[in-house]
């Protein structure tokens, strides 16, 4: 987050401010090229971003599925984190090592999120023939863990919290990292202690099982919703999202997918939904059915090309939509997705005037309009999140909300 923080400073002080909602009216039109998702400069802050989202991706996604969660390479521990964890788990076996000096230890092993919030750090010799971790194992205790762990890690870790089985469900390989305070030589594993805590070691991966989704007829349901991207703020977010364990949907101009199409792909990872706000954000009232049907497909396309998947969840902009334009959805199949509360954070462009009418407005079934293109708008979403779960509302994508949806219809809320 930090490295976010930094990069978010930087491009508040070198970039205008990007346009509002409003201000994405088609300029010059530009064929749409989807395939261009490959031709992004390997520097672009975006794409750097989101492929460190890629781990968290792949790690999400094996939580979520079926393939067994072993050996998985994931960035649990931010650098700092790992420091502070190698320090700890050198104090704990110092501790139990008696009177005898133990060598530092300089590598971390695996580390295993546990159900009760805790990790368990297991030393030694990586994993046996059945995927069960062997070696010297450490507890690090909830409360000590948590400030260790990137974003992903704190995504991870909550998962593992929503698991009801009792046993381990993500076993990440730590990067190796010198110890800082190491006086002896690197010992090899062999010299490592061999007094385990008194924990037992965590054994096989859990059998996966994705978290239950809410119903939405008995909790009171919102759907947080956000337009125009993806853009600049867009991983960030998803970092915030991921902190909270909070889903999404995000209505995507398809024109932006090409620049951050690994955005869009840990958007779909990481439980998010995501509609089609068409190609260059068109008033769909102002052009013919022959270009609605074209914008929404280049779009289609874009997000099939970046992501995966298909979506029927249409966001006309400015909520803009007529018997013509709707003709033209219901024969793709899909529904327009309006909103009940406009946060206008792209006129406040403050996030705590933003935060004031996202729960103002807050009601069971609500949708809620923002914007992942505003600085303010990332600035607001914890406390937005916090808000509304304080209020008794549980947080779902707007498939969670409305089911399944009837083609050429407009939804305004749950
Ligand atoms: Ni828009």
């Amino acid at each position: 987050m930090r490295r976010h923080r930094a990069a978010l400073a930087l491009l508040t002080a070198v970039l205008l401010p990007l346009g509002a909602c409003v201000l994405l009216v088609p300029q010059a039109r530009v064929p749409p090229q989807p395939q261009a998702v490959a031709a992004v400069a390997p520097t672009d802050l975006g794409v750097a971003t989101a492929l460190h989202g890629q781990a968290a991706e792949r790690v999400i996604a094996q939580v979520r599925g079926s393939t067994p969660m072993t050996q998985v390479a994931a960035d649990v521990l931010s650098g700092t984190g790992r420091v502070t964890a190698l320090r700890l788990v050198n104090q704990a076996l110092a501790a139990d090592a008696s009177d005898t000096a133990a060598p530092a230890v300089t590598d971390l092993g695996q580390v295993v999120l546990q159900p009760d919030g805790s990790a368990v750090v297991v030393l030694g010799v990586g994993t046996s023939g059945d995927g069960s971790a062997s070696g010297p194992v450490v507890r690090l205790p909830s409360a000590t863990v948590l400030p260790l762990l990137t974003a992903t890690g704190v995504r991870l870790r909550e998962l593992a919290m929503t698991r009801a089985s009792s046993t381990a469900i993500v076993t990440a390989s730590a990067t190796p990292t010198p110890a800082p305070t190491a006086q002896a030589p690197a010992p090899t594993p062999a010299a490592q202690p061999t007094t385990p805590a008194a924990t037992t070691p965590p054994a096989a991966v859990a059998a996966p099982a994705a978290p239950a989704a809410p119903d939405c007829a008995v909790a009171p349901c919102i759907a947080l919703t956000f337009d125009d991207g993806p853009g600049t703020y867009t991983a960030a977010l998803l970092d915030a999202l991921a902190a909270k364990g909070a889903p999404a949907t995000f209505f995507l101009v398809g024109r932006n997918i090409a620049k951050y199409p690994e955005v869009v792909a840990r958007e779909v990872a990481e439980g998010h939904a995501v509609g089609n706000h068409t190609w260059d954000h068109a008033w769909l009232t102002k052009i013919s059915p022959e270009d609605v049907g074209s914008q929404l497909d280049q779009t289609s396309a874009a997000i099939q090309a970046a992501a995966g998947v298909s979506t029927t969840l249409v966001r006309p902009p400015y909520g803009a939509s007529d018997e013509a334009s709707l003709a033209v959805l219901a024969s793709r199949g899909d529904a327009a997705i309006c909103w009940s509360v406009d946060t206008e954070d792209w006129k406040n462009r403050d996030a705590a005037v933003t935060t004031q009418r996202a729960l103002e407005g807050a009601a069971p079934g609500a949708i809620i309009l923002m914007h992942d293109i505003h600085e303010s708008t990332l600035a607001a979403i914890p406390g937005i999140i916090d808000g509304l779960r304080a209020a008794g509302y549980t947080l779902v994508t707007v498939p969670q909300l409305l089911g399944t949806t009837t083609p050429g219809q407009v939804y305004r809320h749950g």
